[in-house]
């Protein structure tokens, strides 16, 4: 299933027939109606947040640490995405918006942190975070706009984290 050229090809039949605009199918920016990210490629479909980590205490603050550069000076989401999740460079996700961070499944968010957004300032974080650390990362980044939830990939939703 070609679902990335769907993905577009709704998008230009809903520029063309719709007349959207075209920034709601641009991606990046906050403005119009939140957009879905495209869906995550086969090597990360199926790479799920360990299982606790959603609500472990600790791991969020450790997440917090290495989103904040307290961890590794290299690495500091919060530079872009501000420490409380209100973005302070321009573009930067709004972590605090729950009606666009739902549309990612975890693995999106795995994805998307481990190999960056082509074309924008989101860099591929992978060669300086294992694969723990970008889930704790994640896990941290959740509790601006998800707090209390956790993705269930089963449902391929997420749902109440207790
Ligand atoms: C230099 C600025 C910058 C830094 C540093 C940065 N980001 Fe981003 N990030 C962005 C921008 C800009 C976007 C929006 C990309 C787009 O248009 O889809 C983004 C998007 C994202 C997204 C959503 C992906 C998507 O599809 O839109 C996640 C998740 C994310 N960043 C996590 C992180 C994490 C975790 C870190 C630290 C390891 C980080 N970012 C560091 C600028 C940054």
């Amino acid at each position: 299933m070609k679902a990335h050229l769907d993905l577009k090809s709704v998008c230009a039949i809903g520029l063309s027939v719709l007349g959207l605009s075209l920034s709601a199918c641009g991606g990046g920016g906050e403005s119009g109606p939140p957009q879905p990210p495209p869906p995550a490629p086969p090597e990360y479909a199926d790479k799920h947040m360990p299982e606790g980590y959603w609500t472990d205490a600790a791991v969020i603050e450790e997440g917090q640490k290495i989103f904040t550069g307290q961890q590794n000076i290299d690495v500091n989401c919060a530079s872009c995405h501000g420490k409380d999740g209100k973005p302070v460079k321009a573009g930067a996700r709004d972590f605090r918006n729950t009606e666009h961070m739902k549309l990612f499944s975890d693995s999106q968010w795995f994805w998307r942190v481990s190999e960056g957004v082509s074309g924008t300032k989101m860099k591929a974080w992978k060669s300086k975070l294992s694969e723990d650390e970008i889930w704790k990362v994640i896990a941290f980044e959740a509790s601006f706009g998800l707090k209390g939830q956790k993705y269930d990939p089963e449902k391929k939703a997420w749902v109440p984290a207790n």
